[in-house]
């Protein structure tokens, strides 16, 4: 079996499309932009980059995007100041930190200083516990796109054995809840888990969200599953690779993403669609 691809860049497009339609059924009803505040703090190369895709992103469906460029010498109260600021303003509807922060800067007070209802991250214990309980407010972009593109392609994953490759609090955990919630079977795996190999072969959903290229080997897949792969790791060729060894994984599994043009395409344009939310709830 040879899989089908996913493809991030027609559901990405697709959902930007949705989002852009939505500003403007704002500005027709004399609304204004959403607007997204976001606040970069040093000069993390990726993280520059990253923050850049962003901000242009915003201007193509019209999000109003404000940047808060803070050296790196920025200190915890200076930036929380900042935070309390943009929590105040009635004309901001996200706020977003990009991270990581520098080590002096403790990111979970940062987060956590964040109105929840301005947290497109989704990354609050607030906004973390809704989707617990299954009352989800803003939900971590990158699983809220994953689902997305899920939905998109037609797979449901009610019932299906989901093993999640990751535990981090802005992929592996709220992917796991959105997964629950949808009601697979889901098993969270992480370094400490034993013979992950066997894991992963049991699984009809696999999402790697590792960071290790080609961490996961493509006879771990079993035959006709579904692999997400949300890993997007500079090789030393300059080359982008995902966590999964993607030409071995794809003759055997029914449906996957590619890395680039698979899952990092949805996690922005799910922050506008969580910035869009944040305003149509706002004003
Ligand atoms: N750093 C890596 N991924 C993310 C993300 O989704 N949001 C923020 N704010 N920082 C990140």
């Amino acid at each position: 079996m040879t899989a089908q691809l996913i493809d991030g860049k027609t559901i990405s497009a697709d959902l930007l499309d949705r989002v852009e339609n939505g500003v403007k059924i704002r500005l027709d009803a004399g609304k204004r932009a959403p607007c997204l505040a976001v606040i970069l703090v040093g000069n993390n190369p990726a993280s520059e980059v990253y923050v850049r895709n962003k901000k242009r992103s915003c201007e193509k469906v019209g999000i109003t995007s404000v940047a808060h460029d803070l050296p790196a010498t920025t200190t915890e109260a200076e930036l929380l100041a900042l935070i309390d600021q943009l929590n105040a303003r009635d004309d901001v509807d996200g706020i977003l930190v990009q991270l990581p922060l520098p080590e002096h800067i403790a990111s979970e007070t940062v987060i956590e200083r964040i109105a929840p209802h301005k947290d497109v991250d989704g990354f609050h214990p607030y906004n973390m516990g809704r989707l617990l309980v299954k009352m989800p407010l803003m939900r971590p972009c990158t699983p809220r796109g994953v689902m997305i593109m899920l939905e998109h392609t037609g797979i449901n994953v009610k019932g299906m054995n989901a093993v999640v490759i990751g535990q981090s609090n802005i992929v592996g955990r709220p992917m796991a809840l959105e997964l629950l919630m949808e009601r697979a079977t889901v098993t969270i795996c992480h370094s400490q888990t034993r013979d992950l190999p066997a894991r992963v072969r049991d699984a009809d959903l696999v999402v790697a969200a590792v960071g290790i290229p080609h961490f996961v080997k493509g006879d771990w897949i079993k035959p006709g599953a579904v692999v997400i792969d949300v890993g997007i790791n500079r090789l030393d060729n300059g080359k982008l690779a995902g966590d999964v060894d993607f030409d071995a994984a794809r003759e055997r599994a029914s449906w996957i993403t590619p890395v680039p043009g698979g899952v990092g395409l949805m996690t922005v344009a799910t922050l506008l669609q969580n910035t869009l939310d944040a305003a149509n709830r706002n004003a």
